[in-house]
C-alpha cells in the first residue's frame, strides 16, 4: 500500500483495531491524525511513535467533533484522503436478556456508533471529494450480520452502519466507501473474555480468534482495491458460518 502524500483520520486509534490501522496507514506513508474519546495519554503515545501524525481528542458522539477532526487534518496536512470510522462501543447484555434493555443503552450506543459515524462523514465529505483518491472504511462487525454480538443495540447499530455504508457508497460519487466486520479480535475491548475467545477458537473453521492486524489486512485490501464500492468485507475466520 503506497499512501505517500495522503492523509488519514481513524478514529478510536488509542488501541487496539483502530491503532492497528493508524500504524499500518502510517507505515504506507500516509499522515494520520490519531482520534480517541478519554484515553488521551495512550492515543497520544501512539500518535508520538509514528513518522507524521497527530493525537485530536474528540468523543465521536459529540455532534461537532467530525468538523473539529477535519479541520485538524486540513490545517496540519492540507487535505484528507481516507477516513477509518473505527470508534464504538458497547454494553455488555446478553442476547437472551433483551427484555431488560432501557433506552439509555440504545441511545449512547446508537449516538456513537451510528449518529456519531455518520456525522464525522458528513464533516469529512467535502475535503474526501476534493481528493484523486478518496476512501472511506466503516468498522462493523460480524454481529450486525449474525444473531450472534456483545447486545442486541450492538449488533443492530453495526447492521445499520453497513446498510449506511452502501447508502452513502450510492450517493457519493468518486469516494470509495466499505465497511470491514470482524469477528471476534483479541484487543482491550475483549481482554476479559476468555471463555469466548477459547469457545470461538474451538469452533471457527480458522481454529483462532483474529488480531487486530488481521483486520487491518483486510481494511488495508478495502483501501487499495480501486474498483469496490459499498461492500461489507466479513474477517471473522469463518465464524459467521457455523453460527
Ligand atoms: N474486538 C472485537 O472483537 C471487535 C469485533 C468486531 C468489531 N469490533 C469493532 O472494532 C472497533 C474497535 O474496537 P476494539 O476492539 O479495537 O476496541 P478498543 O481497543 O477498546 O478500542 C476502541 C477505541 O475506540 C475509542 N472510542 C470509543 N468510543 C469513542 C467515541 N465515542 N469517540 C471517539 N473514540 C471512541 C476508544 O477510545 P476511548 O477509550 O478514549 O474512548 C478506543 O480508541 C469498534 O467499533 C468495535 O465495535 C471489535
Amino acid at each position: 500500500m503506497d499512501l505517500k502524500n495522503r492523509t488519514v483520520i481513524v478514529t478510536g486509534a488509542s488501541s487496539g483495531i483502530g491503532e492497528a490501522i493508524a500504524r499500518r496507514c502510517a507505515a504506507a506513508g500516509a499522515g494520520v491524525l490519531v482520534n480517541s474519546a478519554t484515553s488521551v495519554d495512550a492515543g497520544e503515545r501512539v500518535a508520538a511513535s509514528l513518522p507524521d501524525a497527530i493525537y485530536v481528542r474528540g468523543d465521536i458522539s459529540e455532534p461537532t467533533t467530525g468538523e473539529h477532526l477535519v479541520a485538524a487534518a486540513l490545517e496540519r496536512w492540507g487535505r484528507l484522503d481516507g477516513l477509518v470510522n473505527n470508534a464504538g462501543r458497547t454494553c455488555e447484555v446478553p442476547l437472551d436478556k433483551f427484555e431488560s434493555l432501557t433506552p439509555e443503552h440504545w441511545r449512547r450506543i446508537f449516538e456513537t456508533n451510528v449518529y456519531g459515524t455518520f456525522f464525522v462523514t458528513l464533516a469529512a465529505l467535502d475535503a474526501l471529494r476534493a481528493s484523486d483518491d478518496a476512501w472511506i472504511v466503516n468498522i462493523t462487525s460480524i454481529a450486525g450480520i449474525r444473531q450472534t454480538g456483545s447486545s442486541l443495540p450492538y449488533a443492530v447499530s453495526k447492521a445499520a452502519l453497513d446498510h449506511l455504508t452502501a447508502h452513502l457508497a450510492k450517493q457519493v460519487a468518486g469516494v470509495r466507501i466499505n465497511a470491514v466486520a470482524p469477528g471476534l479480535v483479541a484487543t482491550p475491548w475483549t481482554e476479559s473474555w476468555d471463555q469466548l475467545k477459547a469457545g470461538v477458537s474451538a469452533v471457527t473453521p480458522l481454529h483462532r480468534v483474529a488480531t487486530p492486524d488481521d483486520v487491518a489486512d483486510a481494511c488495508e485490501a478495502m483501501i487499495t482495491n480501486r474498483y469496490v464500492t459499498g461492500q461489507t468485507l466479513v474477517v471473522d475466520g469463518g465464524l459467521g458460518l457455523v453460527l
